[in-house]
Order: C-alpha cells, then sequence, then structure tokens
C-alpha cells in the first residue's frame, strides 16, 4: 500500500487520537530510517526515547530470532528463564529491591501509585499515620490510562475523562515551600519525574528532590520517581536520580528498555513491596519471554560498547553545540537536559512549530514539546558527526527564518 492509500484507510478506520507526519517508513538502519522512496532520516527522536540502539542492530535481532524459535508466552502463572534474570540486572543498576514487569510506561505508572496507596494501608494497618493522597508535579506527564492522568498536570490530557482519581494536589515543580506547605501525613507519595519531559526538559533542582526525599522519610510516604523517559542510560547515567544521589522508593521505567519490543517495569524496595499481596496486582503479558531476552540483550550491548559513557560524551558535545546556537540566536531562550535528553526552548510557539517541520524537510526527526521546546531523545548510538549535521541544519533554518521575519517586518513599515 503506497502513502496515500494508508492515510485514506487510517482516517477510516483508526481512532484519530494522532497527528501523523505525512511520511511512510519502511526500514531504519543505525540513526536513519528509510522511507517508502528509499530517503533516509536523521532520528533524534529515537520513536519517542525507544529505539535506544537505533535501527537493525545486530544483538536485538538475534535476541528476537533465538527467543522466537524457543518460546514467546507462557503467562505468569509458570516459570521462565528471562524475568529473574532481567530483574537482577535491573536491580543491580538501580539499587532498588524488586521489580514489577508490565507492557509500556502508563502501566508502569500505574502499578506504581496502585502500589504507593495498597503501602500506606499496610502502614495504617500497623498503626502508623498516613493517608492515600498523592502530590504530583505541575507540568508532569506519567501517561495516559485514568491514575497516569490523574497525576498528570496538563489540563488537556486530564479534563476531558474527568471525574479522574481523587486525591491528587499539584505542586509547583522546584518549590520548596510549595511541597512543604503542601506535605502531609495524609499523603502516600510524591510523585517526580527527576527530568520532566513533555513538560519541556525541565531537570529537577537538587533542592527540591532532597526535600521529597526527607519528607516521604518523615511518614513513610513513598518517593516515587517517573522515569518512563529519563531512565535506563537516557541522561548518561542508568537512572537520572542517580545524578542526585537520591534513590527513590519506586521507579517507573518503559520505553527503551527492550529496544522497541513493547515493555514496562516497576522497579521498588523491599519496603514499598510489602503493599502487593498475590492476586492484588497483574497483567497477562508483563515480562513475557521474548521482550525479556531482549531487555538482556539491549543491556548488554549498553554494558560491553560502555554506552554510559558514549552519551555522556556525545550529549555533553551536542549540549554545548546547542549552547553555541543559543549565542548566535536571539530566539533562543534556554538550552536544558542531561545526556542524550535536551531541549532548545524558542521564544515563541509558532517559531519552534516551524523549525520543526522545516527540519523534517530536510529529513531530520525531531519534535516540539510544551510549544515551544525543540527536543531531542536521539538513539545512544548517536555520534559527534550526526550532531554537527543536525545543529548545522538548525542553524541554516534559524537564520533563514530570522531573515524572512526582518524582511516582513521591513516590508510591513514600507506599506505602514
Ligand atoms: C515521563 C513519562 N511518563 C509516562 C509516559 C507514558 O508512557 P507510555 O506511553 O509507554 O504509556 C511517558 C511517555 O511519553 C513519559 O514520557
Amino acid at each position: 500500500m503506497k502513502l496515500a492509500s494508508i492515510q485514506a484507510a487510517e482516517s477510516k478506520l483508526l481512532l484519530q487520537t494522532y497527528e501523523r507526519n505525512p511520511i511512510l517508513f519502511v526500514s531504519g538502519h543505525d540513526v536513519y530510517l528509510r522511507d517508502e522512496q528509499g530517503h533516509d532520516y536523521l532520528d533524534l527522536l529515537s520513536g519517542i526515547g525507544v529505539s535506544a540502539l537505533g535501527y537493525s542492530h545486530p544483538a536485538i535481532e538475534e535476541a528476537i530470532l533465538r527467543q522466537s524459535t524457543r518460546l514467546l508466552h507462557t503467562s505468569n502463572l509458570f516459570y521462565h528463564e528471562g524475568t529473574a534474570n532481567l530483574a537482577l540486572r535491573l536491580t543491580e543498576i538501580s539499587g532498588l529491591d524488586r521489580v514489577f514487569f508490565c507492557n509500556s510506561g502508563t502501566e508502569a505508572w500505574e502499578a506504581a501509585l496502585k502500589l504507593a496507596r495498597s503501602h500506606a494501608r499496610v502502614l495504617s494497618a500497623k498503626g502508623q499515620q498516613i493517608g492515600t493522597k498523592f502530590l504530583a508535579m505541575e507540568h508532569s506527564f506519567h501517561g495516559r490510562t485514568m491514575g497516569a492522568v490523574a497525576t498528570t498536570h496538563k489540563a488537556k490530557y486530564r479534563e476531558p475523562f474527568g471525574p479522574v482519581m481523587s486525591g491528587v494536589e499539584f505542586v509547583r515543580f522546584n518549590d520548596v515551600d510549595d511541597l512543604r506547605a503542601k506535605f502531609s501525613k495524609d499523603v502516600c507519595g510524591i510523585c517526580i519525574e527527576p527530568i520532566q519531559g513533555e513538560g519541556g526538559i525541565h531537570p529537577v533542582s537538587q533542592e527540591f528532590f532532597a526535600a521529597a526525599r526527607e519528607l516521604c522519610d518523615s511518614t513513610g510516604a513513598l518517593l516515587i520517581a517517573d522515569e518512563i523517559q529519563s531512565g535506563l542510560g537516557r541522561t548518561g547515567t542508568w537512572f537520572a536520580y542517580q545524578h542526585y544521589g537520591i534513590l527513590p522508593d519506586i521507579t517507573a521505567i518503559a520505553k527503551p528498555i527492550a529496544g522497541g519490543i513493547p515493555m514496562g517495569a516497576m522497579l521498588c524496595t523491599d519496603e514499598a513491596a510489602l503493599g502487593f499481596t498475590p492476586g492484588q496486582h497483574g497483567t497477562t503479558f508483563g515480562g513475557g519471554p521474548l521482550a525479556c531476552a531482549v531487555a538482556i540483550a539491549v543491556l548488554d550491548e549498553m554494558q560491553r560498547e560502555d554506552m554510559l559513557a558514549h552519551i555522556r560524551e556525545v550529549g555533553d558535545f551536542f549540549k554545548s553545540k546547542l549552547q553555541e546556537l543559543a549565542k548566535r540566536h536571539d530566539c533562543v531562550v534556554d538550552v536544558r537536559g542531561m545526556g542524550l535528553m535536551l531541549g532548545l526552548e524558542l521564544n515563541s510557539a509558532d517559531l519552534a512549530k516551524q523549525v520543526a517541520s522545516q527540519m523534517m524537510e530536510r529529513r531530520i526527526i525531531i519534535n516540539r514539546t510544551s510549544e515551544t521546546v525543540l527536543r531531542f531523545l536521539p538513539p545512544y548510538i548517536l555520534e559527534r558527526k550526526h550532531v554537527e549535521d543536525a545543529v548545522n541544519a538548525l542553524d541554516e533554518i534559524l537564520k533563514d527564518l530570522a531573515a524572512y521575519a526582518g524582511t516582513a517586518s521591513v516590508g510591513e513599515q514600507a506599506h505602514g
């Protein structure tokens, strides 16, 4: 099927939840995606932070092939070889004790919320004073299921589905006074993205994260870190919370874990894990043999190639190039992020939209988040030469748009 007929069919057959770019990808290699006409696109988004090892990576292909000839699914009623292996690897790199496997970010987040509530019930049963309320952050994004939307700040993601789960109060991100004012013994969990992704690539401050940890410790509430976008190497450490030296009680991960095969996981301490007893939570597909085998292959490859060091090195280079760009263009408001999770904030939503679409015309994939922020979540295997190509393209586009805006305003004056 060609692009036009697929577009026509989708418009009749699919729920219209996405505004797709009019491009039909048929294959991918390294950091490039190829369309049906054979054009290669430099991918600086990696399927929104998923394709960490790029495309057609031999380690992933080999793991899929090997596992697909042995066993795809058993259900969680039986054992298979992958789950404990992968859980061991994840607990070693995270500093947490236990893992619940699922299939997506929002499902991992949902597990985290349920665990925090049931853990609070365990504490209450022991006579401790603790409630069921969550503190979540302004500009947060945690997913699309009901608990996730209730803890997501943006009204457009939450309000059409009301009444959403009650007992959530939003705190101004990085405002320690607001956090302290809203925290009480009614709170069972504080929800934090160590780097807000959809919110515009905003890292949490050391002071705020430390205050959240201290408040949770004072009552037995759980500190819940959403690392669905920032976790598993994206920022140059396995988890973004490791930049801060703060260990949450629960973290949720997903996107890059199995290199493009759907998988999510919730990791937690032994103490938090007391919240779930057999039968209280589950999922049919979670932690299946295929996803586990591929996730282990991804972790093996990342460790073999010392990919965290590579992410830090290329990420620092990328950030420095964006900072140079910021000096040359007045329209750049800020450069933020860590490792290969970077944002370039421009001074207008319209400009950011034009830049993202002109990058696409030049076959470089980025996206725009929070209206004015160009977001970069490239595959971890990105090299300096790709960064140079992308930043040169950005430089040219910003120059052209500035020249055009200058001409337009001169033209307007002439007419006036
Ligand atoms: C921080 C964060 N949390 C949760 C989610 C939801 O993940 P999923 O789309 O896999 O459900 C996302 C997805 O973009 C995310 O970035």
